[in-house]
């Protein structure tokens, strides 16, 4: 495959993209946009900091530079009060941006400047416009919380706000968030405009400049329902609780829930974003037959400056037996930029069946299958939820069942769940409890497979090149050569690119002697996590994707991530996320999309699409429910079947479906008392047999599994094979199963079959038949173009906390580096020099603990000379000591340099010793 790479065509989408997502809530007063002769008051210490995206996995992306939002403001020329962005720039430089500690410490805000009223004053007096910049942070294992600082606004911020609104009637207040904050500050504080610029990777301060000056005119529309209060929210008094999450509001998540009983509780709609412009949206022309309806609709500028805007349909389904929702978006449209005066017409076109409910009480007559009910539907149109106008009813005259399918994955503790009474007030009902035998199902469906025929000569090459059956293939295989192809290596696996976190498929020499070969996978969402210090593009997040509603926009951005993936010989990211925005407080909101699921599937769909020009893909993840960090790894959520297929997973349907997915993550959580990637229902009844999915499923990293009503434990992985979560993610080594996995027993006890662990497998190489996996080919056969590595010089490049070298003389056993002073905060770097008396095999013997949760991430990464030797990625290790082993080779008694790089803090190291290894056997006499 050939193909070229401009870096700063990648770097201008992805300012396109953090352009397109930003979303004007207010714009009174003609505060925005900032006219070229104004001059501007920033005020906000995150003017100095842009957040990028989140903490956790998703946010690790070593950038090559952050362009911060007074950076972007002054690439584009405006005029800026000096005096002012001095005192901030003192000011931040004796308070600097607190990291946290490690994983997941992150601070959901940083210590704002105090302001004092001369200040505000005289910044008022020389200027003509205030920017007051307000950011947050939260991420993998940390939900945000309700408590100032976070969801609130802390009282140094209200104080800022107060001040400066009160001396500037054109104050602008500018959120870079990587979701929705409260907003009850907007009535109080009345300020001229608010713009949410979300985290827009590292071009966002650019975009968000580009928006605030009007090169740019925002398009974005809310992917979340913005309420007056946190407790509005219909999972409000279940979210984060620590053992079980009951789903009491069923379909009702977002603005299902607003839009049907509590109207009045909303300040800002889904679908709600303003414009430097004006449009008016009008349906032309309405037409239907059996299967599909059809809304043409003229989308007008009748302002005075170029925009663009997005047109909405939402349908309303009659009540029927099951109840529905007052609203569901069916489909949408980005209209081109359009010049005053101008129109465009666009077709919005879906089948009958997008508008079907799940029934899975059998009320509608038809349990388990999805149904249109009989009734009228009505469809609306319109630029958000609310405002959305009738423009045509459907009738279906019985109801109809547009799928029939089978119970699954539906919960077994009673609860109840709400829906709507019979004058649209919150009634609720039983939810249905699961009547069938899981046991039983799995039993009887297991397929027994075929006995091993020993090596026939048939190698991977011959299944993919179509001359032989994946079936004779891998029938070749023993039991034992099996088992380690469902299990994956990483962090930082040796087999693949330094720094990513994990790989997959040929991890045994046994498997790689057939010819199969090893994948890579990285996080994601938003760019490469390399943690070794490899760089790579940071993109915008999740939620400022969906917001852009702009699909075809996002595959053309993740054409370059398919491209940057490629270059960096990795097969897949570990995204999109795609759980539902089912509360505000989710920690990682950033990263997934939207409350609602169509959306969520479309933005996500577009992802892939742009990834796979590439034989790369992207990894869905998490399937599914994970909807709160909180003990992630432990609570329930019990949720009814139709709220799954409804909302929770509807992304993945529409992604297996309608996009190719070939990867899927499997969550942390249990759904209905089964750890996800021990769910057959989950990964096997829906998935594969309802949906016709056939990829592979990986687990989380370290993920647990159960038998029902057992306890979740990683080493089940005899769950996770009956369940056909093909692969456990991440093994230090798969040969000898070092996470001491209990396959074997599971298969020598028959609790799982050699049928099974074929099945899997096969899932497994169907994949990596796909993919480039060109790491792994040997002798340049990837012929992707190497086109150099990512521009650094646009913004801010951070500083990196260095020690000096010190240097060791290394003569006798087991000499200890001098590690006073090492620094292990995020992004540092240690260096020594060895003098090494002779050519000789060396160990750096690492000892290293880290006091951080099970599930953080913390590495450290060793290169000499230059060149990476090890990459070790350790958990939180209650206060033990781990050790790890670099090795390396040393030639005579030239200096070689040794480097020690952390890529985030959380790693204590209490030793490092220099030992005597074996030489090489070629080296050997
Ligand atoms: C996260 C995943 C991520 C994986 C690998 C887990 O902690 O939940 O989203 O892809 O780590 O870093």
């Amino acid at each position: 495959m050939k193909f070229t790479m401009d870096w700063a065509e990648y770097a201008a989408k992805a300012r396109e993209m953090a352009a397109e997502g930003c979303v004007l809530l207010r714009n009174e007063r003609k505060t925005l946009p900032i006219r070229p002769d104004d001059t501007v008051s920033v005020f906000g210490r995150i003017q100095l900091h842009y957040y990028k995206s989140g903490t956790g996995s998703g946010g690790r992306v070593n950038a090559p530079y952050v362009v911060n939002i007074v950076d972007g403001l002054e690439n584009g020329g405006t005029k800026l009060n000096r005096r002012l962005l001095d005192v901030y720039t003192a000011w931040v430089k004796e308070h600097p941006f607190d990291l946290g500690v490690g994983w997941a410490n992150e601070p959901f805000s940083q210590e704002e400047m105090p302001l004092d009223r001369a200040l505000v004053e005289e910044a008022a007096a020389e200027s003509d416009v205030a920017l007051v910049i307000l950011g947050r942070s939260s991420g993998e294992d940390r939900d945000a919380e309700s408590v100032p600082g976070s969801w609130f606004l802390s009282e140094r911020e209200k104080e800022m706000l107060s001040l400066v609104t009160e001396y500037f009637p054109r104050t602008a207040v500018v959120l870079n968030t990587g979701s929705i904050m409260d907003m009850s500050w907007v009535e109080s504080t009345n300020p001229g405009a608010v713009l949410y610029v979300w985290q827009g990777g590292q071009e966002g301060g650019n975009a968000a400049a580009d928006v605030l000056t009007g090169r740019v005119n925002p398009s974005g529309k809310l992917s979340d329902t913005i309420a007056r209060s946190i407790e509005d929210y219909p999972s409000a008094k279940d979210f984060g609780s620590g053992e079980r999450n009951f789903y009491t509001e069923d379909i009702y998540v977002g603005y299902r829930y607003f839009e049907t009983f509590a109207k009045d509780k909303v300040l800002y709609p889904f679908g709600f974003g303003l414009s430097y412009t004006e449009f008016s949206a009008e349906c032309t022309e309405f037409a239907w037959d059996n299967d599909s309806i059809s809304i043409k609709a003229k989308a007008s500028n009748i302002g005075e400056t170029a925009g663009k805007t997005v047109v909405q349909a939402y349908f309303a389904a009659p009540q029927g037996a099951l109840g529905k929702p007052a609203r569901q978006l069916v489909s949408f449209a980005k209209t081109k930029l359009l010049l005053p005066g101008e129109s465009e017409t666009v077709t919005l076109r879906f089948p009958f069946s997008a508008m079907a409910s799940y029934d899975d009480s059998g009320l509608s007559g038809h349990k388990s299958a999805w149904v249109l009910e009989a009734g009228d539907y009505a469809l609306y149109l319109g630029q958000d939820v609310r405002s959305a106008v009738f423009c045509g009813l459907v009738s279906v005259p019985e109801t109809r069942v547009t799928e029939q399918l089978e119970e699954a994955l539906s919960p077994v503790l009673p609860f109840r769940r709400i829906r709507p009474g019979k004058d649209g007030e919150i009634a609720d009902e039983a939810v249905p409890v699961r009547s069938y035998d899981l046991a039983e199902r799995i039993l009887c469906r297991r397929p027994e497979g075929v006995p091993c025929t020993g090596d026939r000569g048939f190698r991977f090459k011959d299944v993919k090149e179509g001359r032989v059956t994946m079936e004779d293939f891998l029938a070749q295989l023993t039991d034992e050569e099996l088992i380690p192809i469902t299990r994956g290596e990483g962090m930082c696996s040796p087999k693949v690119t330094p720094g990513i976190a994990g790989s997959f498929g040929g991890v045994t020499k046994e498997l790689q002697a057939y010819g199969i070969p090893v994948a890579g996978c990285s996080d994601g969402p938003s760019g490469i996590r390399m943690d070794c210090g490899t760089m790579a593009y940071s993109l915008p997040n999740g939620t400022l994707m969906a917001c852009s509603f702009n699909a075809p926009l996002e595959t053309e951005l993740y054409d370059f991530e398919g491209r940057e993936l490629r270059i960096n010989h990795i097969d897949s990211l570990l995204g999109p996320g795609i759980n539902i925005h089912r509360h505000p407080l989710n920690g990682r909101n950033f990263e997934y999309f939207s409350e609602d699921p169509y959306l969520t599937g479309v933005m996500a769909g577009a992802q892939l699409a742009g990834m796979h020009h590439y034989d790369v893909t992207g990894t869905i993840k998490h399937f599914a429910a994970n909807s709160q960090e909180k003990r992630r790894h432990f609570c329930d959520s019990v949720i009814s079947e139709r709220a799954l297929r409804e909302i929770y997973l509807k992304a993945f349907e529409m992604c297996v479906k309608d996009y190719g997915a070939r990867l899927i993550m499997s969550s942390y959580n249990p759904v209905n008392g089964l750890w996800t990637a021990g769910s057959y229902d989950l990964n096997t009844t829906i998935l594969r047999n309802q949906w016709g999915f056939a990829g592979m499923v990986m687990t989380d990293w370290w993920a647990r599994m159960n038998d029902e009503g057992g306890e979740g434990s990683a080493q089940n992985t005899t769950a996770m094979v009956r369940a056909q979560n093909d692969v456990f993610m991440v093994a230090g080594d798969a040969a000898s199963n070092s996470m001491s996995d209990n396959t074997a027993e599971g298969l020598s006890g028959g609790r799982i079959t050699r049928g099974e662990l074929l099945r899997n497998a096969a899932n497994v190489c169907r994949v990596l038949c796909g993919l480039a996996c060109s790491f792994f080919a040997e002798g340049g056969e990837d012929e992707a173009v190497e086109a150099g590595r990512p521009e650094t010089s646009r913004g801010t490049v951070y500083e990196q906390p260095q020690t000096a070298v010190r240097p060791l003389e290394v003569g006798g056993e087991g000499q200890k580096l001098d590690i006073s002073g090492l620094h292990t905060e995020a992004d540092s770097l240690n260096r020594y020099r060895l003098v090494m008396p002779g050519i000789g095999a060396y160990i750096l013997r690492m000892e290293l603990a880290s006091s951080l949760g099970e599930l953080s991430q913390s590495t450290v990464t060793v290169k000499m000379n230059g060149t990476m030797i090890g990459s070790f990625t350790i958990s939180g290790t209650g206060g033990e000591s781990t050790v790890r082993d670099a090795k390396l080779m040393a030639f005579g008694s030239i200096e070689n340099y040794a480097d020690f790089y952390f890529a985030q803090s959380g790693i204590e190291v209490r030793s490092i010793e220099v030992l005597k290894d074996e030489l090489p056997s070629f080296m050997r006499g």
